[in-house]
């Protein structure tokens, strides 16, 4: 089992793009996959556009945690007097992920956002021995937020963390300079990045330029891709 979780330096800055974009290139490439957003809180359209990438997935498989409160989700589920430890997130993970060659995994908010009773998303990753991968938006704060999140301990595993950069919806003057930066403190191989595109791109076929990216962080996070 090849487990990917993505993570983010906060919320709103690209993870479901880039799970939706891996299950829908995956498949595209004859690859079985499997995709989960554990933890969803206020709404779960996350989980609803994993399920139409997936294609016959039922929802609550994928999002089998929902949360009322639009809050993070270790404080939605106290709010809703449940408790969750990181032991049951990656068990279903691990009970529904079948025989697919790759299994995604979205965590909720970013890197340290509340989690579960016992731990965050470095513990799920470590319970899932996942390969990480971080996203970010392009623009001014984004090195400090790429930093600090790569201190943690579980974003040093197998190698190192790969970082995704979203273009944001408009640059600001810093964004070739992080692009610049990041990459020689990182090296090429472990930075990539998304343009912005329109929603309609976003959904509709993958762009060849997005073909290429995906390949490329698939292979750092050692996806061995069909031929
Ligand atoms: N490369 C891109 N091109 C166009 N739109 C993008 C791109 N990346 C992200 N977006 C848009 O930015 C918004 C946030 O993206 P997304 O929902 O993937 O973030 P997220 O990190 O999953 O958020 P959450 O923490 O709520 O789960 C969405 O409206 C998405 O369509
Ligand atoms: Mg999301």
């Amino acid at each position: 089992m090849h487990v990917i979780v993505v993570t983010g330096t906060g919320t709103n800055v690209g993870k479901t793009v880039l799970t939706t974009l891996f299950v829908r290139h995956l498949k595209a490439r004859g690859m079985t996959v499997a995709a989960f957003k554990p933890l969803c809180s206020g709404e779960r359209s996350d989980a609803l556009n994993l399920a139409k990438a997936l294609g016959s997935v039922p929802v609550d498989i994928i999002n089998p945690w929902y949360f009322r409160h639009p809050l993070a989700p270790a404080i939605a589920a106290r709010l809703a007097g449940c408790s969750l430890c990181i032991h049951e997130i990656a068990t279903h993970v691990r009970i529904h992920t079948g025989t697919a060659a790759v299994t995604l995994v979205e965590a909720a908010g970013g890197l340290l956002s509340p989690l579960a009773s016992d731990g965050d998303a470095p513990e799920l990753i470590k319970a899932l021995k996942a390969y990480p991968v971080l996203v970010s938006v392009n623009r001014l704060g984004v090195i400090h937020d790429v930093r600090s999140a790569l201190a943690n301990a579980a974003l040093k595993r197998k190698g190192g963390a790969p970082v995704l950069l979203m273009a944001p919806l408009q640059r600001d003057s810093s964004y070739q300079h992080n692009l610049n930066f990041l990459q020689d403190e990182l090296g090429e191989d472990r930075l990539f990045h998304f343009p912005r595109v329109s929603s309609s791109t976003l959904s509709g076929r993958i762009p060849v330029r997005f073909e290429k990216e995906l390949d490329r962080l698939l292979t750092s996070l050692k996806v061995k891709l069909a031929q």
